[in-house]
Parts: structure tokens; C-alpha cells; sequence
């Protein structure tokens, strides 16, 4: 199993899959390109995980996870990619394409992709040797790594590279979860909107320790 994990993000879900896969055995490098937040970053987390800017941290990653605001991530995968960080790797994406510039309207987050189309198709597209795989995106960052409800909950996956998906499941499994594997990339125009789903319960009455379980007939 490929063990150097490059972070994209200085967010919640950066920090918390950080430690996570930390804790996991793996070593993690965390990048920003913003001096300050990398000061705070080298603070707030154990000396083992190294903080860097994004190329850095995208060369470093065997696997690389996309932890950004949804509104940056194509250009930011566009110049990675272009860098040559970014070919043949399994990227774990965990961005989720939220309009920055409308209100949340009754909890509901407002998208700046349209129902047949998804984030993570426009960013294969914009990295074509790249290996996406939807990951992480339709639940909290606090509830990413081994979380404890009374079963395992189901994380839904997606991409066109199945060895990515490998690699995906395997990170899932060691972080507790269950996994559902809906097909190639176009599946992200379904699993991007789980996310809104998710917020729903937090906006409307500050819950959010809850995760979707995908129920099977024995
Ligand atoms: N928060 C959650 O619980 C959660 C759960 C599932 C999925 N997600 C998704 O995961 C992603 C990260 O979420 P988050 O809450 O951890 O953090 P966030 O606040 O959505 O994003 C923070 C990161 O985005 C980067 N960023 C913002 N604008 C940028 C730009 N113009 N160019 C390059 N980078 C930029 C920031 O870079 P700097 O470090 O340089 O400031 C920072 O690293 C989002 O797409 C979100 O929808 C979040």
C-alpha cells in the first residue's frame, strides 16, 4: 500500500484526515500556499505531519487528497497538473462545489455545478492522468477517521481508475468505514449533493453527528 499522503488544504477536513492518516502509520505532508496558515498548521499538529506549500505537498503524495474550497480546486488542480505533481496518482477528492457567493437558503447550501454535471468530472477533465476518486465529501470532517455509531457507515465512492478505487477502499476500511462503489466519474453528479443532504440537519438544528448507511437485502 502506497504510505506518503500529500494534503491539499488547511481546512477542517485537511487537519482532520492529517491526523487521521497519521495515526494510520502513514506520513503525511499538509500543504498552503499561505505563510500564516502554515505557521498555525505547524502548531496545531503533531511534529510527525510535515506542512509545506501545495506543490510540495502534491510531489510528496503517493496519494493526494483534495481538500480545498470547491470554487478553487479546478485552478489549483490545473496548475499542479501542469507542474507535473499530479500524473497517475490517486487523488482523493473531498471537495464539494459550493457557491461562495449565495445565501444558504433553509439549510439547502447552494452548488455552482448543475445537476448533470459534478466537480470532480470538470477536474478530470482539467488532469486527465490524474485519478480521481470522490472520497470523503458527504460527511464531516470530524466524523472522517473511525468514527463510533452503532454500525459502520457507508462512505459512496467514484472514479474511472479502478487501482485509485483500491486505494480508496483501503484508506476507508482502515478509517472504519463501509464503502459503495458507484461507477465511473459521472457518479459524482450524485454524490456531490449528498453533501447538502448532510448539512441540512446542521444548518436547520445544529446537528451534525450523523453519516448515510446504504442499506442491502440479505
Ligand atoms: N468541512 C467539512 O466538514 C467538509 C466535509 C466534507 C467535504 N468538505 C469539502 O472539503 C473541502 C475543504 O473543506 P474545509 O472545510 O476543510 O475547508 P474550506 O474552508 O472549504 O477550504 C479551505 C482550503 O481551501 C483553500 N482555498 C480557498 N480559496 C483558495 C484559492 N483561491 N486557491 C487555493 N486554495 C484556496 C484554502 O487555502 P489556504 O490554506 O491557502 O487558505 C484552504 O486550504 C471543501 O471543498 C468542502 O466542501 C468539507
Amino acid at each position: 500500500m502506497k504510505k506518503r499522503i500529500g494534503i491539499l488544504g488547511s481546512g477542517m477536513v485537511g487537519k482532520a484526515l492529517a491526523l487521521g492518516f497519521a495515526k494510520h502509520g502513514y506520513a503525511v505532508q499538509v500543504g498552503t500556499d499561505s505563510e500564516e496558515k502554515q505557521t498555525h498548521l505547524r502548531q496545531e499538529l503533531p511534529p510527525s505531519v510535515q506542512v509545506s506549500t501545495f506543490s510540495e505537498a502534491a510531489s510528496f503524495g503517493e496519494i493526494v487528497v483534495l481538500a480545498v474550497k470547491g470554487v478553487a480546486a479546478e485552478s489549483l488542480i490545473g496548475r499542479l497538473y501542469r507542474e507535473g505533481h499530479l500524473h497517475h496518482k490517486t487523488i482523493l477528492d473531498a471537495t464539494n462545489p459550493i457557491a461562495i457567493d449565495q445565501p444558504i437558503e433553509e439549510g439547502v447550501l447552494p452548488y455552482f455545478t448543475r445537476c448533470n454535471e459534478s466537480l470532480m468530472e470538470r477536474l478530470q477533465k482539467t488532469a486527465p492522468e490524474a485519478n480521481f476518486v470522490k472520497c470523503f465529501s458527504c460527511v464531516g470532517a470530524h466524523l472522517m477517521v473511525n468514527p463510533q455509531f452503532e454500525t459502520k457507515p457507508t462512505m459512496f465512492i467514484c472514479g474511472n481508475h479502478d487501482q485509485a478505487k483500491n486505494d480508496a477502499i483501503h484508506i476507508l476500511e482502515e478509517f472504519g468505514w463501509d464503502y459503495e462503489d458507484c461507477g465511473s466519474a459521472i457518479a459524482a453528479r450524485a454524490i456531490e449533493p449528498l453533501a447538502m443532504l448532510w448539512c441540512i440537519p446542521g444548518f436547520r438544528k445544529n446537528q451534525w453527528m450523523h453519516a448515510f448507511k446504504w442499506l442491502k437485502e440479505k
